[in-house]
């Protein structure tokens, strides 16, 4: 997971990622190559989000409740340091961990024992249909070349393009279906890298939050094309980001909570009231209620790091 818009390299360098760690690779390769750095990032951070994780399975076990325990799809499943693969291994016949970042499925599925790994399959794909349909190969392309407005009017087609880029290969008919926290990575840090050092980075910003939405969107109809019609899906996305440079504070901010815990939403609602600005565009799918009667299950703060901390509200959504 990434700051926001602006931020430079996420490694320690401080300059701008297209002049740092992705200078030397191909256009067509950036948009997984972030992927893959932020999740080689949060590879060690497995015991440091136990208490998230037992988070996600309570959220798992409330939408798996009644359904049956047959298949089970995790989506953007990366290192599964936030997910209780073993739990869904050991409750599903079949586990399928799908991602863009091959490295760290099969991390993940090495903390699985050898009964565990016998039902799980590890698919590599995009979510976003950006790197397949060659759009993200584009904006890399427009920025390298800092052809700023170009990127601009590239984002508002892309808008209106996201929904009818091609689904990724899944297979339907999951009896559980599995996202935490993916719909704001699909593009956020993406743009926010690539874009760090343009000068007209406020209106690239106000395009990109469209393309988030649309992108999310997509998300909701790939759930929803994925999951049993008697199903069911443990949606939880990060709502509001908690950091320094969202609240332009110069040190770090008090905590939301010392770890990883329950947050009434109510206290949620006052946050999003006082802080507007730390809201995730495209964190719930605006068609989310058309696809599916969806239940607010909880909320809950996640201590990312010593430096960040999300909002995360879970769903338990059930296809109409
Ligand atoms: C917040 S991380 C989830 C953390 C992850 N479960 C873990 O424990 O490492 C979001 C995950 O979504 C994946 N992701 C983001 N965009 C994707 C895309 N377009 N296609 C497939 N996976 C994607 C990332 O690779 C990452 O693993």
């Amino acid at each position: 997971m990434t700051e926001r818009m602006s931020q430079p390299c996420s490694c320690i360098a401080g300059r701008a990622f297209l002049q740092c760690c992705g200078k030397s690779a191909a256009d067509r390769d950036v948009y997984r190559l972030l992927l893959c750095l932020g999740n080689d990032a949060s590879r060690p951070f497995y015991n440091r989000w136990t208490r998230h994780r037992e988070l996600v399975r309570e959220l798992v076990d409330r939408a798996a409740a009644g359904t049956r325990r047959g298949r089970c799809l995790v989506l953007g499943a990366g290192n599964g340091n936030d997910i209780p693969l073993g739990h869904l291994a050991d409750t599903f016949t079949e586990l399928t961990l799908f991602d863009l970042d091959e490295t760290a499925l099969a991390a993940g599925a090495g903390r699985l024992t050898a009964p565990q790994k016998a039902g799980v399959r590890l698919l590599a794909g995009d979510l976003a249909g950006l790197a397949a349909s060659g759009a993200a190969e584009t904006i890399v392309h427009l920025a390298r070349h800092s052809r700023w407005p170009d990127l601009a009017r590239y984002l508002l087609t892309l808008r209106r393009k996201a929904g009818l880029l091609p689904p990724p290969e899944l297979g339907r008919g999951y009896d559980l279906v599995v996202s935490v926290c993916v719909a704001t990575q699909l593009f956020v840090p993406f743009i926010g890298a690539v874009a760090a050092h343009s000068p007209i980075r406020d209106r690239i910003h106000a395009a990109a939050a469209d393309v988030t939405r649309a992108l999310s969107n997509r998300l909701g109809e790939i759930m929803h094309r994925s999951v049993a019609p008697a199903g069911a899906v443990a949606f939880a996305t990060d709502i509001l980001e908690w950091n320094a440079a969202r609240l332009s504070s110069s040190g770090v901010p008090a905590p939301l909570a010392p770890d990883s815990e329950k947050i009434d939403p109510t206290a949620v609602e006052e946050l999003l009231r006082v802080h507007s600005h730390l809201r995730n565009a495209g964190a719930v799918p605006e068609n989310l209620t058309r696809l599916f009667t969806p239940v607010h299950a909880m909320d809950w703060v996640w201590a990312f790091s010593d430096r960040k901390q999300y909002v995360v509200r879970g769903f338990v959504l059930h296809p109409r």
